[in-house]
């Protein structure tokens, strides 16, 4: 199987499979305890018909969207994670050289292995940073800094990893950072050598938003403690209205599930929210966003820019999410299995696929724009 036999998401995941080691790949693929959150994610939208009309002229198709301030050439972004260098050499320098390409935004976590300015710097398109909040409220302040003197647009806050879920298949496989050459690791480099190989010869693994703050010493650190050892599980409400005062700009708060919280985030000043419950990695069973979504734009929809995340593979997804009120949907999963499969040529053609469905779609709803997709184009069963 080769690039080009990748026509969708299960494709990519598949030549992902082929390419990475097993605790890397189950990494990305993996989710919290059952998984069951992770399945309804993207179940929930097969549970909601689409109802086109024709004969509307719909020769010229205008994907593009704005949100947050940023005018999208196309309406899902690459979602900011982590460890990209780990999947691929070329790790976020990949994904975001690609989504320049299309038109939209990316982003570099906390926990990113490029420094989100070099990138910033780099490139035109919008870019987010997936912030994480630390123990340290010095390390807190000093990253926001960073990203305010690099040119970030917008912040992301990631409020739904308060501590580490309990992702089974990572405890089975002793997943952990830096991937640590172990009887295990060197069993899974004789097994994968081209990506043994490409990750001995390239760039060392490094965590430039971290690593001048947090030493890990000799030892390696697993997501899971990453969360619940780094992160402040005291943080509140209080303590992000502070930060969104510093920021002074495109703010948004991911992993929104309730009205109330939606609520919050506009009285602190948020400028957006995403409904996620991180692709079902953090609290299994937790509700699809796609589910939550019209009760959420229905309550604040005009006053802050209503996005979400989560179990999104194709381009009638997006379009569902759209009609149902989201300004813009984000996804994880959908550019990492191609950046594991091909590094920048596998985003390229995960995001070229993704504008081809949506316009097509577009066209077979009858929509020449995203202003013109409603709820009177959806049916829930
Ligand atoms: C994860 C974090 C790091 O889901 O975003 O693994």
């Amino acid at each position: 199987m080769r690039l080009k036999d990748c026509h969708n998401f299960q494709d990519f995941r598949k030549l992902a499979k082929r390419r990475l080691p097993g605790p890397i790949f189950n990494y990305i693929d993996g989710a919290a305890d059952d998984e069951t959150t992770y399945d309804r994610n993207t179940q929930a939208f097969r549970e909601c018909d689409l109802v086109p009309n024709v004969l509307t002229g719909v020769k010229d198709i205008d994907m593009s969207v704005t949100v947050m301030g940023q005018k999208l050439d196309m309406p899902i972004y690459c979602s900011p994670t982590a460890l990209q260098r780990l999947f691929h050499h070329d790790g976020e320098r990949a994904v975001a050289a690609a989504a320049e390409k299309y038109g939209t935004m990316f982003g570099v976590s906390s926990l990113g292995t490029v420094s989100l300015a070099e990138v910033r710097k780099k490139h035109k398109n919008p870019q987010c940073y997936q912030f994480y909040f630390h123990k340290d409220r010095g390390l807190n302040r000093a990253m926001m800094e960073s990203a305010k003197e690099a040119g970030v647009e917008v912040m992301m806050l990631t409020v739904d990893s308060i501590t580490g879920g309990n992702r089974e298949r990572d405890l089975r496989t002793g997943f952990s950072i830096p991937f640590r050459l172990t009887v295990g690791g060197i069993a899974q480099f004789v097994m994968k050598p081209m990506w043994g190989i490409n990750y001995v010869t390239h760039e060392k693994f490094a965590m430039p938003q971290l690593d001048e703050h947090v030493d890990m010493g000799s030892g390696t650190l697993s997501i899971s403690r990453y969360f619940t050892e780094m992160l402040d599980p005291s943080m509140t409400w209080d303590d992000v209205a502070e930060m969104v005062k510093f920021w002074d700009g495109q703010y948004c708060l991911k992993g929104i599930m309730s009205v109330e919280d939606a609520k919050r985030a506009v009285d602190i000043g948020c400028t957006g929210i995403i409904l996620s419950n991180h692709g079902g990695r953090q609290l299994d069973g937790s509700r699809a966003p796609f589910d939550q979504l019209a009760e959420i734009v229905d309550a604040v929809g005009d006053k802050i820019d209503v996005i979400m995340d989560s179990g999104i593979q194709r381009g009638t997804h997006v379009l569902k999410a759209l009609s149902l009120g989201a300004k813009a949907v984000g996804g994880g999963r959908f550019y990492l299995y191609p950046l594991a499969a091909a590094g920048q040529a596998g985003v390229e053609r995960a995001l070229e696929l993704m504008r081809t469905e949506i316009e097509r779609d577009m066209r077979l709803m009858g929509c020449k724009s995203v202003a013109e997709l409603s709820r009177a184009n959806l049916r829930f069963r």
